[in-house]
């Protein structure tokens, strides 16, 4: 057996909290999350939140505007990202089976500050991402009364997207979800699984339906020739671009990266399971059967239906809004148009309900290592979540949908989400050398190739971002950056262990 790890005590930011701790914090009663998940919940639970708004709304931006038909490769480019990702937050996950996910590992492995950072960026990734998509679904919503009822939103209560100034719908759907996570996990998971059926169906249906108004020729060229970008486009050119002097482009190889770069928020998600680790019967097993399973059913359909529907249409007619419903439109079927629009409202809840799960789940581990106020973390004594934070988190989101656009925010949350993968891989590298006797349940293969090719391709992506991008990420760590110093540091449970605090 294992000798228990002693905690790096030292007052500096790198102090690490033991793998034994954080196990052992999730059994303090007040404290701890009901465990009812299985293998199975956590797939459904993947798939529920990777296909959303990314293969809905994005797959049409990114092949009008980036790539064409080539679209489908960079589906290819980005899940191969997210696969090597996906390796080493199974072995995380399954190591280290604690709410929390990335924020949590980097705590056992790199450091307090390290882990803050990375915390940080995970309330980003998945506050911008629930907003996101709550628009997103909006936006279908809307479309949808507006056809088939005739009925119209006033234009002031249909968001900033639609010329308005609050959005309404959005606002609502946060506030709705977050009362459904208050009731608990269980619940949750069951309504998750009766949307995940339609979704896919949905998604099949595309697959199928399209497959017979593919026309060849809507495929050529299949990797559309570069063209430059609108004067002016500086901040908004890939920073790579900007970094090797090239002349902004559009189109071309690189357009197939900048096109990988954007549907990458297709595929996110995967990482939020790991998030429900500690809800788990049996992490060990469970956690990489769950994370690795939902990617690859994910990835395949994705690559099929970009194939499909840039064979029916033209990239540079597909539209922007609503791509799926629109190319069946365009070959006169109105019929699988109005059922993919009707799928992608259903769909679009699971996956803004999971993203604001993973966001609680978050926020309750930091507020139990007192890096935020502990307050956040005491769970509800009959429902056994974490109510405060599920509270606090949703109405702050909910005003955040109801109030912002969401050109751009996809982007941002991208960029959030590659350097948590970039630390979890480093993260993996680390523990294996620091703790090499933890029993692993899925090991990571070819340690340190496999994470180490994940950082890169990581990076890579990163770099094919706008610039602009960046530098509001930037903005964002350097606001975290402050709230350790003033706070966490100061707070932490772990900084006043010998002290005042059990672990
Ligand atoms: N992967 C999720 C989506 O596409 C976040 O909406």
């Amino acid at each position: 057996m294992s000798t228990e790890q002693q905690p790096r005590q030292d007052p500096g930011v790198f102090r690490t909290k033991t793998v034994e701790q954080s196990i052992r914090d999730t059994e303090e009663p007040e404290h701890a999350l009901r465990k009812s998940l299985t293998a199975w919940d956590l797939t459904v639970f993947g798939v529920g939140v990777i296909i959303g708004t990314g293969i809905f709304v994005l797959t049409g931006i990114a092949a009008r505007d980036n790539a064409g038909p080539a679209t489908s490769l960079s589906f290819v480019a980005a899940g191969i990202v997210c696969a090597l990702a996906a390796l080493c937050y199974a072995e995380f996950a399954s190591t280290v089976p604690v709410a929390g996910s990335a924020y949590t590992f980097s705590y056992a492995s790199i450091g307090e500050l390290p882990a803050w950072i990375i915390g940080w960026d995970l309330v980003l990734e998945f506050a911008l991402g629930t907003a996101v998509v709550a628009v997103g679904w909006s936006g279908y919503a809307r479309h949808l009364l507006h056809t088939n009822l005739g009925w119209d939103l006033p234009v002031a209560l249909s968001g900033p997207d639609a010329g308005g100034s609050f959005d309404l719908l959005a606002f609502l759907l946060v506030l709705a979800l977050t009362a459904i996570l208050v009731i608990g996990m269980k619940l949750s998971a069951r309504i998750t699984a009766i949307v995940v059926v339609v979704k896919v169906t949905v998604v099949l249906m595309v697959i199928i339906a399209g497959l017979f108004f593919i026309k060849a020729s809507n495929y050529s060229p299949f990797i559309p020739p570069a063209q430059p970008q609108e004067a002016g486009g500086g901040w908004k050119a890939p920073l790579i671009q900007v970094l090797f002097g090239y002349e902004p482009t559009n189109f071309g190889v690189m357009g197939i990266f900048t096109a990988a770069s954007l549907v990458f928020f297709a595929f996110i998600g995967f990482d939020v399971v790991a998030t429900a680790a500690e809800e788990t019967k049996n992490p060990q097993r469970d956690m990489p059967r769950g994370i690795l399973g939902s990617l690859l059913i994910c990835t395949v359909l994705y690559v099929a239906v970009t194939l499909v529907v840039t064979g029916m249409q033209r990239y540079t007619e597909m539209s922007a809004t609503a791509p799926l419903a629109d190319a069946f439109k365009s070959v006169n079927q109105p019929f699988f148009s109005g059922a993919i629009s009707l799928g992608a409202i259903v769909g679009l809840i699971t996956v803004c309900m999971i993203l604001l799960l993973g966001q609680t789940r978050v926020f309750f581990a930091m507020s139990r290592d007192g890096l935020l106020p502990r307050f956040f973390s005491v769970t509800h004594p009959t429902f056994r979540t974490p109510y405060r934070a599920t509270i606090l988190l949703g109405v702050i989101i909910s005003i955040l949908a109801g109030f912002t656009s969401l050109e751009k925010l996809a982007e941002l949350v991208n960029i959030g989400t590659l350097f948590a993968f970039v630390v979890v891989a480093l993260g993996v590298i680390v523990l294996r050398r620091t703790r090499p006797d933890l029993h692993r349940a899925f090991r990571t293969p070819w340690v340190p190739v496999i994470p180490i090719l994940s950082i890169a391709a990581s990076v890579w992506l990163m770099l094919n971002l706008p610039t602009e991008t960046w530098l509001r990420f930037g903005v964002w760590m350097a606001v975290g950056c402050v709230v350790y110093f003033l706070y966490g540091r100061g707070h932490s449970r772990l900084g006043k262990l010998g002290k005042d605090a059990k672990f």
